[in-house]
């Protein structure tokens, strides 16, 4: 996942190919929770990993269960609806898929068998409505206590006082509002078999529900743990006397329906030529964002699918704008909101009052961010309109620490194929909020989105050997979760290879040879030739004096070209060495030329060998490094220069995060957007 404030993407032109989805937040939280209440261990396989699914984990560690991984699977050993440890804090961050059911089903314990629990979250999670469920919570007589607001977390749940013995009020129906969240429904449907021991015990709704979908996954799941809710339509649920959850012993989570939303409209937008194919969710999912399709196919999505997968192809183009009432499909509905930049005429999403009660007002926000990019936007208390614009504009999308905005938004870099004209590069601030549900988004996206490389953003750092370039440029890769090319890594493992095979440094032909065929991969903490780990090997002084050498003939650097530019990829590039500035990357977008003086550079090599356990002597390094300069600068072919449009950075004075600060200021400068925090 990026570390980054803000990730920038170029213009983008098409998708295709496969991608696979994470496993669905909302079956991911329910199992979870499900398990740990059963007798027995489950075997969970494609659980989601996601902040959400973290902070359920955590609570359940700290009430007792026992988790462990194997293999794939995570086996989560529950509780058999007895409370071993009577007293904990959780905290639950913003992840209302744990909040909710984990109130309801600790009240009940508390209420049944004693005990004492606090619930707290990230301060947009004590702004959430939770007073409905605490109300029928509160009928059946358990004792809460909000502690800051009435109707909002953090909640106390039971006094620690030992159970009264007279049990809780379950003979009545107990009363829920739906209209404000289904969660609240969901939750009691979950906690209340541990008190249907004796009697039945019926919910019933009061109000419209809204989201029905996610309380079928909710009952849909109930029953594979053993549970049969009997139901009137969508106003009364029945758990029968005598229910228990039995462990269905190993349980599968299908990919998340939301998730898909982003690749499905991706298809509907960008694949004009091959479909997006999407793994893990199909027909057969229990989850009602996958009536997301319909409403793609109405703006135009051309969708085929089968179990367990989807391919999405652009059908009509440009896409059509559509009239839904979205209460069915709340979350992706989002990506509606999105799809209709690309759409002819007004988009209204109707019935979407719960948006303003999620992650963030979810309305304002859209409207918001939809108006930046040139898009007409209207809105109302629960309803929104989208008209796409007639100018688009580069724009920093504020993401509210809301995952769903940061990922609809990415959909917006696509605007040259709405014939935006220059194409506009979208920045998403805080890109990493996407870790709530799905943490590699941004990879898996850019895994299947394609542009012209022109497109693609280049900087170039070079400079003289020892100047830090490798630190800053990697650095400032991180910094903007761009991709990093330490091209002197193709030299010395072009020399390394030499070494190994006892090639002469004369032998230009071989050794542009060897070039051409070098089997390097790099990764984030490795690079590996052959297979082979040679992260270590590549450092040694002897292989970078060969490397010196060697980079010297027209043949080897001819070679080793291809190789370069094929870094360029979305959604941009840090490329540090002698000439990536004037030859490998002429046009890029910053040319940063790294100096420090000699005795500086003798200085860190110094302490960086001192450190790694390897004497070495001061003088004759910088002895090493004059010469080293020399031939680098004196060469015929490409030597050592700061390129005409360099930005010159002398750092023997900076630290690397003062050099990395100075060069993202110069970067920032020459953006199209206003400040990383507008
Ligand atoms: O940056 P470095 O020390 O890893 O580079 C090793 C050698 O590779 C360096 O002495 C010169 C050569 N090189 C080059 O000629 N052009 C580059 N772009 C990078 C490195």
């Amino acid at each position: 996942m990026f570390a980054t404030r803000f990730l920038d993407l170029p213009p983008l032109l098409s998708a295709s190919g496969s991608v696979a989805l994470p496993g669905s937040k909302s079956i991911s939280n329910r199992v979870l929770l499900l398990a740990g209440l059963s007798a027995g261990t489950t075997a969970i396989h494609d659980l989601l990993d996601s902040d959400d699914t973290r902070v359920m984990l955590t609570a359940l560690r700290t009430l007792g269960c026992v988790i462990e991984e194997k293999g794939a699977a995570l086996l989560v050993t529950g509780l058999d609806g007895r409370l071993d440890v009577k007293e904990a804090q959780l905290f639950l961050g913003n992840a209302g898929t744990a909040m909710r059911p984990l109130t309801a089903a600790l009240a009940v314990l508390a209420a049944t068998q004693g005990g004492r629990f606090e619930l707290s979250g990230v301060p947009r999670m004590h702004e959430r409505p939770i007073g409905d469920l605490v109300d029928a919570l509160r009928q059946l007589g358990c004792d809460i206590a909000c502690l800051q607001t009435e109707g909002y977390p953090p909640l106390r749940l039971g006094s620690g006082a030992a159970p009264t013995g007279h049990g809780l009020r379950t003979q009545a129906p107990i009363r829920v509002r739906g209209d404000v969240s289904s969660q609240f429904l969901t939750a009691l449907l979950l906690a209340l078999p541990l008190v249907a021991e004796r009697h039945a015990v019926t919910v019933e709704v009061e109000g419209e529900l809204i989201s029905k979908p996610y309380v079928e996954i909710t009952l849909n799941l109930l029953e594979r743990f053993g549970i049969v809710v009997q139901r009137d339509g969508w106003r009364a649920f029945t758990v029968p006397q005598g229910s228990a959850y039995r462990s269905p012993g190993s349980i599968h989570v299908e990919g998340d329906a939301s998730s898909a939303s982003y690749f499905i409209a991706l298809g509907a937008i960008a694949a004009n030529d091959a479909p997006v194919r999407i793994e893990g969710i199909g027909t057969d999912s229990i989850q009602g964002d996958i009536r997301f399709i319909q409403a793609a196919r109405a703006m135009g999505a051309d969708v085929l699918s089968g179990p367990g997968w989807l391919e999405v192809k652009r059908g009509r183009w440009p896409l059509q704008a559509i009239t839904l009432d979205c209460n069915h499909i709340p979350d992706a509905a989002m990506t509606l909101a999105v799809m209709a930049l690309y759409a002819q005429g007004t988009t209204r999403l109707t019935n979407i009052a719960s948006w303003r009660v999620k992650e963030t007002d979810r309305i304002a926000a859209m409207a918001n961010e939809l108006r930046k990019l040139g898009a007409a936007v209207d809105e109302g208390p629960d309803w929104i309109a989208v008209t796409a614009p007639v100018r688009w504009t580069a724009a920093a999308i504020h993401t509210y620490d809301d995952h769903r905005i940061a990922m609809c938004f990415s959909l917006a870099a696509f605007n040259a194929l709405a014939g935006a004209a220059p194409p506009a590069p979208v920045r998403i601030l805080d890109p990493q909020c996407v870790g709530k549900t799905f943490p590699d988004y941004f990879e898996r996206l850019f895994s299947v989105v394609r542009t012209d490389t022109a497109h693609v953003p280049v900087i170039t750092v070079d400079g003289p050997t020892a100047s830090g370039k490798g630190t800053l440029a990697s650095a400032l890769a991180k910094a903007l979760g761009y991709h990093f090319l330490d091209s002197g890594a193709v030299y010395r493992a072009t020399a390394l290879t030499a070494l190994r095979l006892g090639v002469g440094t004369d032998d230009e032909p071989r050794l542009a040879e060897l070039a051409a065929g070098l089997d390097l991969h790099f990764s984030a903490d490795q690079i590996t030739l052959r297979g082979l780990d040679v992260t270590e090997a590549l450092r040694l002084e002897e292989v970078g004096a060969m490397a010196s050498k060697i980079s010297a003939w027209p043949a080897v650097r001819a070679a080793l070209r291809e190789l370069q530019l094929s870094f360029r990829q979305v959604p941009g590039l840090v490329a540090d060495g002698r000439d990536m500035g004037t030859v490998i990357f002429p046009g890029a977008d910053l040319k940063v030329f790294l100096t420090a003086s000699a005795a500086t550079r003798a200085e860190r090599r110094h302490k960086q060998l001192i450190s790694k356990g390897i004497s070495a002597n001061i003088d004759s390094l910088r002895a090493d490094l004059e010469a080293r300069d020399a031939r680098d600068q004196n060469r015929s072919i490409a030597p050592l220069k700061p390129a005409e449009d360099a930005t010159l950075l002398d750092n023997s004075a900076l630290t690397v995060q003062a050099s990395v600060d100075a060069v993202l200021e110069v970067w920032q400068r020459r953006r199209p957007f206003a400040s990383p925090s507008a």
